[in-house]
């Protein structure tokens, strides 16, 4: 019997995820398919009813649902428990196991590169519900600090507690002293939603240089201000579409206990640009 999988979340009709999984089930011959579902904010409980009663195999969780879908799930890997929050979940016979692939996909290709995070500083723009899961990974691999910047800066200070509760140290600063001082830090990344839409980089790349890795995790568009103007100074460039795949691979592969076929994930993923 085919598999069902899906993406919930709201808005979905730009989600690359659907293409992303099927791309990856024709190329390994598998009898499942994935669609994108959209669950308006308040309407989770009854959606996730209805996932149920189709006899869904497993769904990613997208914006704004990934917090709130903690309430639903009946266990959680430790990944989500760290986090606060849930991409990916699998169903076992209509018991839902919550898992978090975002904190794993964003430092696979930080990890496939060969770059180590031990000892490093980091400076994080941006303060959301990704930041979390960055703050988290970065906390895990042993970063020596993690520096937090951003717009409301209560939050950048509550995320800053974040990252001191897994024993890191971190502080927080403004967006315009992030720009002065990024050339103290090895990574910069980008977790703000400034240039979604194209806008010029969040901070000043001026102090960005060829010792930094810099990291945007935006991927519509792939080349953004940040990124353009970092590539300017010789920074290392990671960007935003090596996340997602990392993220969907290890989602593939929670589900299906087989290895994803990272290539052909990636082709559709470029082809969609
Ligand atoms: P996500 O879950 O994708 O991280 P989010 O929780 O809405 O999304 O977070 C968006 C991030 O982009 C926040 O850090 C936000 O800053 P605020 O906490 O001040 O809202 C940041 N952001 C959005 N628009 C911004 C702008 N115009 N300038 C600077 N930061 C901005």
């Amino acid at each position: 019997m085919t598999k069902t999988f899906a993406v919930i979340g709201d808005p979905i009709d730009h989600s690359l995820s659907p293409n992303i999984h099927n791309a990856a089930f024709n190329a390994l011959g598998m009898d499942c398919t994935y669609i994108a579902y959209r669950i308006p904010k308040g309407e989770l409980k009854e959606g996730i009813e209805s996932l149920k009663l189709i006899k869904i195999s497993g769904f990613n969780v997208t914006i704004p649902h990934k917090i709130e879908m903690m309430k639903y799930i009946d266990e959680s890997s430790e990944e989500c428990r760290t986090v606060g929050a849930v991409n990916t979940v699998t169903n076992e016979n209509g018991k839902l196991i919550g898992h978090n692939t975002d904190m794993g996909g964003f430092l696979e290709p930080i990890k496939k590169r060969n770059i180590a995070i031990k000892n490093e500083d980091v400076l994080l723009l941006g303060a959301g519900g990704a930041a979390r899961a960055i703050v988290a990974g970065f906390a895990k691999e042993g970063a020596h600090k993690i520096t937090i910047a951003n717009r409301t800066r209560e939050r950048g200070q509550e995320l800053a507690k974040f990252a001191a509760s897994f024993g890191t140290e971190s502080d927080e600063v403004t967006l315009e002293e992030a720009g002065q001082s990024a050339g103290k830090y090895r990574f910069i990344v980008n977790a703000t939603s400034v240039g979604l839409k194209n806008e010029p980089s969040p901070i000043s790349t001026n102090a960005i240089n060829s010792q930094s890795i810099v990291y945007d995790i935006i991927y519509m568009p792939m080349n953004t201000d940040f990124i353009i103007q970092s590539k300017k100074n010789s920074a290392t460039i990671i960007y935003g579409y090596e996340m997602l795949l990392g993220q969907a691979c290890l989602a593939f592969e929670t589900w299906h206990k087989v290895k994803a076929p990272y290539d052909a994930m990636k082709k559709v993923l470029l082809g969609g640009f």
